[in-house]
């Protein structure tokens, strides 16, 4: 997954993945070069006395190092590029893939964790390929070119190598198979204490008012603890890296010196290849190290990688038709629902189950219905934010399945149960309903919305500013502005969810007397608690449990439907109760 997700981001980048790779080669070389230079001095020119010959090969040495030095800066500089554009452009897709998604997908993986892949997991990746623009070309190349300059140097001592290197793979290998498991618990740990945090932020309220702080700090405190654990454990055997691996080196070097000062004595090497072979022996050793870091990352972003694949991979439910077909002006507004059922993924019954009904232009249809009997539901199938598993909904004559989702959303006034206002200005809000909206549109819209007062009250009127979600508007606000910004965009079918359940009655009854000349022309659909907006609805559907068992006005269903009477008159009472 790691390497799908890897080739096919990095694509765009091969030119500068091609500078890396030949930099790092060129670097590489130069330093392998270096010791050799540093041995030719030493034996050729300091032994036998010549300044000339040290001041030549001096120059070369200079000119390889400013080689080196440029090649690694380059590498760098293109790794560095590299791994940032990947990380954005991964970042990107996520987000245009997540915008895709319909409900359905969007809690099927959860608004956290795509946070957590996002961002974190994104990193991760990153991580890996900045390690390897510095890394994966330079250590191999560095290894056996060491081990080839080294016994080039003195091949007497190659035995030396023999065991220091292979002894350095094991001891390396087990501390990082020790580590990679608890890499990959910490990946999950973070997941956990991202998810308690954000639960205990988005709820403090209700953790406050309900005296579970104690609990949920707790709670949270033993997500954190499992995690520094873990973290501990890793850290633990990393530290111990280092100093194994020191150990290992100063062990090889004194073997080298003793074994190679035998040799020098006999006349069988010079100091300048011997010092020279402790040079590359300090390189076999540094490039193992590079390895093994890349090594221990390797899992951490492979884990990761699965993760961010598997949103990329996810398609939404809702797909757009290949070939849509044109809403047609003539039937705007017309609505008609042919046996709709709908059940979520994975659940046996269907939460909305055989609805059928139609209105046309003009005509408010009410849904009502007890709580969780799928009137939310219901709305988000007529404006296709999830598909109908059977039955056909269908808008201006035409399954809504055959329609640009963007041309049927543009004709749709969505006000859901939530009211969710973006972080802005109330100007901008309102904007999202229309982006050509003028000034006196706005207003006007405001005005039916009965919002007109305090957005007027408020020192910078429309450019007042609006947090995250609205919540620096009460719930009656948020709603009166959701309503709004529908308004605003004159659509010929609106939807309102609930939406004026935050409203006290006189406020709710002018709404309504504002919609109606706003509405002569569109169809209204309405998911209704208060008898007053039921009354004048032309048509109105009684859910229960997902089934229609009430279908007409207000004369007939006061008859004929039991539950309809039952609502009714817990309605009834309610607003008796309100006016004593
Ligand atoms: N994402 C989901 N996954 C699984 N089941 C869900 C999901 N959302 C809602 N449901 C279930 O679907 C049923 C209908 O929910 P819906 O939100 O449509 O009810 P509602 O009539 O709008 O209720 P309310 O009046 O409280 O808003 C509920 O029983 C609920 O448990
Ligand atoms: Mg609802």
């Amino acid at each position: 997954m790691l390497i799908r997700l890897l080739r096919e981001h990095l694509a765009p980048y091969r030119r500068w993945l091609l500078a890396v790779v030949l930099l790092q080669g060129l670097g590489v070389v130069a330093a392998l070069y270096l010791p050799s230079l540093n041995a030719d001095i030493i034996d050729n020119g300091i032994v036998a006395g010549d300044t000339g010959y040290i001041v030549r090969v001096g120059a070369v040495m200079l000119g390889v190092s400013a080689v080196q030095l440029l090649a690694s800066v380059g590498s760098a500089w293109y790794g560095a590029r590299t791994a940032m554009s990947l990380g954005r452009d991964l970042r990107g897709a996520l987000f245009h893939r997540v915008q895709t998604f319909s409900a359905r997908e969007v809690n099927q993986l959860g608004a956290p964790s795509l946070i957590t892949r996002t961002t974190n997991d994104v990193q991760q990746v990153q991580m890996l390929v900045a390690m390897a623009s510095i890394i994966a070309v330079t250590s191999p190349i560095m290894m056996v070119g060491g081990i080839v300059m080294a016994l080039r140097e003195d091949a007497g001592l190659g035995w030396l190598l023999g065991v220091v290197v292979p002894a350095l793979f094991v001891a390396v290998g087990f501390v990082v198979s020790r580590m990679v498991p608890s890499f990959r618990l910490m990946q999950v740990r973070i997941d956990a204490v991202n998810r308690i945090l954000r639960e205990q932020v988005a709820g403090i309220r209700v953790v406050r008012a309900f005296v579970r702080e104690p609990y949920e700090t707790r709670r949270f405190e033993r997500a954190n603890d499992d995690l520094t654990d873990v973290a501990l454990r890793a850290g633990r055997w990393m530290a111990s890296l280092f100093p194994i691996v020191i150990l290992l080196v100063n062990l090889g070097s004194v073997a080298v010196i003793w074994f190679g000062g035998h040799r020098v004595d006999a006349g069988e090497t010079g100091v300048g290849s011997l010092t020279a072979f402790l040079s590359y022996l300090m390189l076999i050793m540094m490039s193992v190290m590079m390895a093994t870091f890349m090594l221990m990352q390797v899992p951490r972003s492979a884990v990761c990688a699965d993760r961010i694949a598997e949103v990329l991979d996810t398609r939404t439910s809702v797909t757009p038709p290949a070939d849509p077909v044109p809403l047609d002006p003539a039937r705007r507004g017309w609505l008609d629902v042919e046996g709709v059922s709908f059940a979520y993924p994975g659940a046996a019954d269907p939460v909305v189950c055989d609805v059928s009904f139609s209105a046309r232009p003009g005509q408010t249809v009410a849904v009502v219905g007890s709580t969780g009997s799928g009137k939310t539901t219901l709305l988000n199938l007529l404006a296709r934010l999830v598909d109908a598993t059977s039955g056909t909904v269908r808008v201006a004559g035409t399954d809504v399945r055959q329609l640009d989702p963007d041309e049927l959303w543009s004709d749709l006034g969505l006000v859901p149960q939530k009211a969710w206002l973006f972080s802005g200005t109330v100007r901008a809000n309102l904007l999202h309903g229309r982006p050509d909206a003028t000034e006196a549109d706005l207003w006007a819209a405001l005005e039916v919305a009965q919002a007109r007062d305090f957005v007027e009250a408020m020192p910078e009127g429309l450019d007042a500013p609006v947090s995250q979600g609205g919540s620096n508007f009460s719930g009656g606000q948020r709603q009166r502005l959701a309503i709004a910004r529908a308004v605003v965009r004159r659509p010929s079918l609106y939807l309102f969810d609930d939406s004026f359940s935050a409203l006290d009655v006189a406020t709710d009854a002018r709404l309504r007397a504002a919609l109606r000349p706003v509405t002569t022309e569109a169809t209204v659909v309405v998911v209704a608690q208060r008898v007053s907006t039921i009354l004048e609805a032309d048509l109105i559907v009684v859910l229960d449990d997902g089934r229609v068992v009430g279908l007409g006005t207000h004369a007939d269903l006061v008859l004929d439907c039991p539950t309809y009477r039952e609502i009714v008159a817990s309605q009834l009472g309610v607003e008796e109760g309100d006016a004593a």
